[in-house]
């Protein structure tokens, strides 16, 4: 499980998350919600160790992340699907993936976690030896989460998977993050998509401009008023 306790972190003068507290516990998949510049990303980066904390703490399994190094967070079952597909665009489907196993050395369990993403993600397996940079957008996200994945992490970190994607594809993404929790990993999801992801979420925060003001089942955020004036839109 994953433990956030009054978790400060600065840009220089700027103050992107003001103490927040926030629990991920196994097996679940959790939903981060809020508006554009709230310190959504920037919680997910500092869980990763790209970002330094001002001061807090965040235990994962009872063990202190923060100071950590990115090497040893992955190793430790941590992995992000950063926002943007970041995907390495010169190389191929499959060495874009071989690259997210760079800290394993067991081969076999590669291989073999090379075919489960490719059973998530037909596509990718037809796609194996094309450029990522010439996928298209909806491709390039299914492999960025594929990626993250062969790190066999156990806990799953999304930032806006569904980004500019077409609203078919959102649906498959939506259902790719549920059949991974269902196979055993935790998932902490960030959405603009507040609806779907509060639909699918066990447990969801809202964050506004860095700090949490809600917290509760996805389904008692969705009913809530105040939520669904903020971030479902009119009709919800
Ligand atoms: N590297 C940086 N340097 C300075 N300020 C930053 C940096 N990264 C983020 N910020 C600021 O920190 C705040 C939180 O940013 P963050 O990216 O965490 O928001 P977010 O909730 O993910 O937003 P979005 O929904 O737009 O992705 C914003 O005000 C942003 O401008
Ligand atoms: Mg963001």
């Amino acid at each position: 499980m994953l433990k956030i306790e009054n978790l400060h972190v600065n840009y220089g003068g700027i103050q992107a998350l003001r103490g927040i507290s926030l629990e991920v516990p196994d097996g679940q998949i959790v939903t981060l919600i809020g508006a554009n510049g709230a310190g959504k990303s920037t919680t997910l980066r500092t869980i990763s160790g790209l970002v330094k904390a001002a001061s807090g703490s965040i235990q994962w399994n009872g063990e202190e992340l923060l100071g950590k190094p990115i090497d040893k967070i992955v190793s430790g079952g941590i992995a992000m699907s950063p926002e943007g597909r970041r995907v390495f665009p010169d190389l191929t489907v499959l060495e874009n993936l071989k690259i997210g196993a760079y800290l394993r050395k067991d081969k076999a369990e590669i291989e073999k976690d090379i075919k489960w993403v490719y059973s998530l993600f037909p596509r990718l397996e037809e796609r194996s030896w094309q450029l990522a940079g010439t996928l298209s957008g909806g491709e390039q996200q299914m492999l960025a989460v594929g990626r993250a994945l062969m790190s066999r992490p156990q806990l799953m970190m999304l930032d806006e998977p569904s980004l500019g994607l077409a609203p078919l594809v959102v649906q498959d993404i939506f259902k790719i993050i549920q059949e991974i929790n269902r196979q055993g990993v935790t998932v902490l999801l960030i959405e603009q998509n507040a609806n779907m992801a509060l639909k699918i979420a066990d447990l969801a925060y809202v964050l506004e401009t860095g700090t949490i003001t809600m917290s509760g089942t996805g389904a008692e955020l969705l009913a809530d008023e105040r939520v669904k004036e903020a971030y479902l839109g009119k009709n919800g």
